[in-house]
């Protein structure tokens, strides 16, 4: 018989991968494309989603030519794509209507004051914040009478990129999975519909939206006889991809940002520490597996900085050579609030900071700033996500291009005290797309049948002086509160 894959489609923050999996999930061809960041102003941060589209149907078949094999031996699709960002595009010509706007960007940060952030926090597990979609979407339609009479009468509508791509493969269906709508600021974290309340609160006619289904169910056919069978929130796919099915089990991903992931169950459990409850998953008509997320705005996205803003370093690996050239900070420390502070902070005004500058700093000692950055930011989710389960993490489950840098692991974990493990296959993004959807065609069976995929290949241990770690921690914070004094 002819073998059978799934292909993943991860359209990420930076880049969109395609990848064809095997039963075993493992890796069997890989086509990879970048897609330009636009920053016209200052906090701004926008994509050209006709673009994105274009890649993705230029790597399938690139990724099929790769692995020598046709579209009949693709046994479904499933997307995991970055969340948040919000695209308009127009109903008769399925033309974008407005660049992109992507989760980083803050324009939106003098609405927050007026919002009723009890509410929004209540219906959705969210706190207020520019991260989300709802505020984006607002400012769009505020902009222009025209684009929201168009988007009243259903002409105009709205997706994230999950949605977006949807529309585009099954040829105009308007649909999206519970965990992409859950971060729109605009849907009931219970019921798992939109709340009109918040509609009307952002003034969103519900003519523009998409219809909310499952993670994993058949949506529509790319092809003649290959189903998109997937859609999920790239850092919900890692959770899945990781088969963190139990309560309690957890992950964080280094992509662009840094997103740590729990497992909480069938129900939510509200964050009294600055985390957001969120949906982890939905396989088909089954229970609902609920998360608590620590988002941390940046993290490899700093070392894109250092690279195209301050051209530092020619290639992002070099960050780990250059940071290895010293054996400490010599006192400096970054706070990256380049798009505010997410989790547990929630300071959407906040702006990065340098500080503990001396003539005695050499980029070297900047590098390792970089990558300690990282490894604090996930300190500080790491304490959150302790406190409000009453559970202390006893090892972090790590995945994502980051964690090729062993710097970086050996830092978090340091940072943490607490192991770092890495899977196999660190593009548990795609695994978990692919799990989805292979679960919603039968091509693997259980969760059980998943698990068996999984084999840790890194794992690193905490080898720092217990005073170093809390001296270092004391200066964090005091970085973090200059970070978010710069803002007022
Ligand atoms: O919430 C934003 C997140 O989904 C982006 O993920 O991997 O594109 O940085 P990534």
């Amino acid at each position: 018989m002819t073998e059978r894959y799934v292909l993943a489609i991860d359209q990420g923050t930076t880049s969109t991968r395609c990848i064809l999996f095997d039963r075993r999930a493992t890796v069997v061809a890989v086509a990879r494309g970048e897609h330009p960041q636009s920053y016209p102003r200052p906090g701004w941060v926008e994509h050209d989603a006709a673009r994105i589209w274009r890649d993705v149907q230029r790597l399938i078949p690139r990724a099929l030519r790769e692995a020598g094999i046709g579209l009949s031996q693709v046994a479904a699709i499933g997307i995991a794509n970055q969340r948040e960002t919000v695209v308009l595009w127009d109903r008769a010509s399925g033309t974008p209507v407005a660049p992109a706007i992507v989760w980083q960007d803050t324009r939106t940060a003098s609405m927050l004051d007026s919002l009723d952030g009890e509410l929004i926090r209540a219906r959705t597990g969210l706190p207020p914040a520019t991260y989300f979609s709802a505020t984006k979407v607002k400012w769009l339609l505020d902009r222009s009478p025209d684009l929201r009479a168009r988007a009243e009468r259903g002409e105009v509508l709205f997706g994230t990129m999950d949605s977006w791509l949807i529309w585009n493969l099954t040829g105009g269906r308007h649909l999206t999975d519970v965990t992409n709508a859950g971060r729109t600021m605009l849907m009931d974290l219970t019921t798992l519909s939109w709340d009109p309340e918040l509609l009307d609160m952002f003034g969103i006619p519900p003519a523009m939206l998409p219809e909310i289904r499952s993670s994993s169910e058949i949506y529509g056919e790319a092809f003649p006889g290959v189903p998109i069978a997937a859609a999920i929130g790239d850092q919900q796919a890692a959770l899945f991809g990781q088969t963190c099915f139990a309560p309690g089990d957890a992950k964080c991903t280094y992509g662009t940002g840094g997103f740590l992931l729990m497992n909480t169950g069938p129900t939510p459990v509200r964050s009294n520490h600055g985390l957001i409850t969120t949906v982890g998953y939905r396989i088909g008509a089954g229970e609902v597996a609920y998360a608590l997320e620590g988002s941390i705005a940046i993290a490899g996205s700093l070392v894109q900085w250092v690279r195209d803003g301050l051209g530092l370093i020619g290639t992002a690996s070099e960050i780990e050579t250059l940071a290895g050239t010293v054996s400490d900070n010599g006192g400096c420390y970054i706070v990256p609030a380049f798009s505010g502070l997410f989790a547990p902070y929630w300071e959407s005004e906040a702006r990065g900071v340098i500080v503990g500058l001396t003539s005695y700093i050499t980029k070297g000692h900047l590098a390792r700033a970089v990558l300690e950055a990282t490894g604090w930011q996930t300190r500080d989710v790491v304490d959150a996500m302790n406190a409000d389960s009453g559970l202390a993490l006893t090892a972090l489950n790590v995945d994502g291009g980051m964690t090729a840098d062993n710097l970086l692991m050996q830092t978090v974990a340091d940072f943490l005290d607490v192991p770092v493990v890495r899977p196999m296959v660190a593009e548990t993004v795609s695994v978990g797309a692919a799990y989805a959807a292979g679960l919603a065609v039968g091509y693997w069976s259980d969760l059980r049948d998943l698990r068996q995929n999984r084999h840790s290949a890194g794992r690193w241990k905490p080898a720092m002086d217990a005073s170093r770690r809390a001296s270092e921690y004391a200066n964090w914070k005091r970085a973090v509160e200059s970070a978010v004094f710069f803002s007022r």
